[in-house]
């Protein structure tokens, strides 16, 4: 395989290249004086398996980017593509609501439109995706890595706490790795009204100390909402565990101020160097990048 990495994810090319059977690929990304884009890609790949590591979003001009370089790619002879999206934008774009788009299906028909065979995601927002996407989209799970930062943490004796029903088999799904009592899974009703997000409960006991765990923060409104009822109902300690941290705006400050002690997530989004880490603790996806690569792809392991 030839790995294809945008420079936002090279730390964990490097890892990948390192551990297994895979090659670098080298290309540049330019743009010409009226701004419209170009791709040079270097060497052969005539013939072979090629990857992109990469995201879609934000900003917009990278999912130009990764399909323009699809296309390059393609039309040099490439065998075979797959996109190595760790966070699958526009993949909460799920529901046929009357009048409103449909993001999903269209990023899935786009990338199928330049020859990417397949994606490889981590926690995509839902089920309906997959159908959503006209090609193979393969999701990985980081149930283990947040298990494993649990354990680590010694969060074993909190309440794990879905912010709405969608969330509770994924809930379950860490209790499992982590080795605990499954349980019920305390819960909220979510309502996205005119006035924002509005949650209802928590519905089950929750105790003093509560893990929440979702797929993503992003304004942080769904936490921030789902935190000021948790501290109502009396918990004194809130723990974050999301995927996708793309930390949008500044509202998600807020979480400090209610009780929230840490905010796990992985680096699926590189974090931006403005954003205060000293309560975020970023758990690395390469390895589990590596055996998706070793498990799906065939490439070898090499010694290190
Ligand atoms: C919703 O279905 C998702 O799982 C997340 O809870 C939500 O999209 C996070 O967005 P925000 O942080 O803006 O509330």
């Amino acid at each position: 395989m030839i790995l294809f990495s945008f420079s936002a994810f090279e730390d964990i090319a490097r890892e990948l290249r390192a551990a297994a059977s895979v090659q670098e690929g080298r290309f540049a990304i330019g743009r010409y004086d009226n701004q419209e884009l170009n791709v040079r890609v270097e060497g052969t790949v005539s013939g072979e398996h090629c990857a992109i590591l990469g995201t879609i979003a934000p900003p917009d001009e990278s999912l130009l980017s990764v399909a323009l370089l699809a296309q390059t790619l393609r039309k040099e002879g490439a065998d075979k593509i797959t996109a190595l999206l760790p966070y699958l934008a526009y993949s909460r774009q799920d529901k046929d609501k009357p009048g409103e788009s449909l993001g999903t299906a269209w990023v899935g028909a786009l990338l199928k439109s330049c020859k990417i065979s397949q994606v490889l995601t981590l926690d995509v927002h839902s089920e309906r995706d997959k159908e959503l996407f006209p090609i193979p989209l393969i999701s990985f799970s980081t149930d283990a890595l947040f298990a494993e930062a649990i354990r680590k943490h010694e969060l074993k004796d909190a309440t794990v706490v879905a912010p709405d029903n969608g969330a509770i088999g994924r809930c379950e799904a860490v209790k499992r790795a982590a080795g605990t009592p499954i349980g019920e899974t305390p819960y909220f009703e979510k309502k996205r009204t005119d006035r924002g997000i509005v949650h209802h409960g928590p519905i089950g006991q929750v105790g003093t100390r509560a893990v929440i765990v979702d797929d993503m923060i992003d304004t942080g409104g769904t936490l921030v909402s789902a935190c000021e009822k948790l501290r109502a109902a009396g918990v004194r300690e809130i723990y974050v565990f999301v995927t996708h941290g793309l930390f949008t705006g500044t509202s998600w400050m807020k979480l400090w101020s209610l009780g929230v002690k840490r905010i796990f997530c992985t680096d699926t989004i590189p974090l931006r160097p403005e954003i205060d880490t000293t309560n975020i603790i970023v758990l690395p996806i390469a390895p589990l990048l590596r055996q998706a690569l070793l498990a799906y792809e065939g490439v070898r392991p090499v010694a290190i």
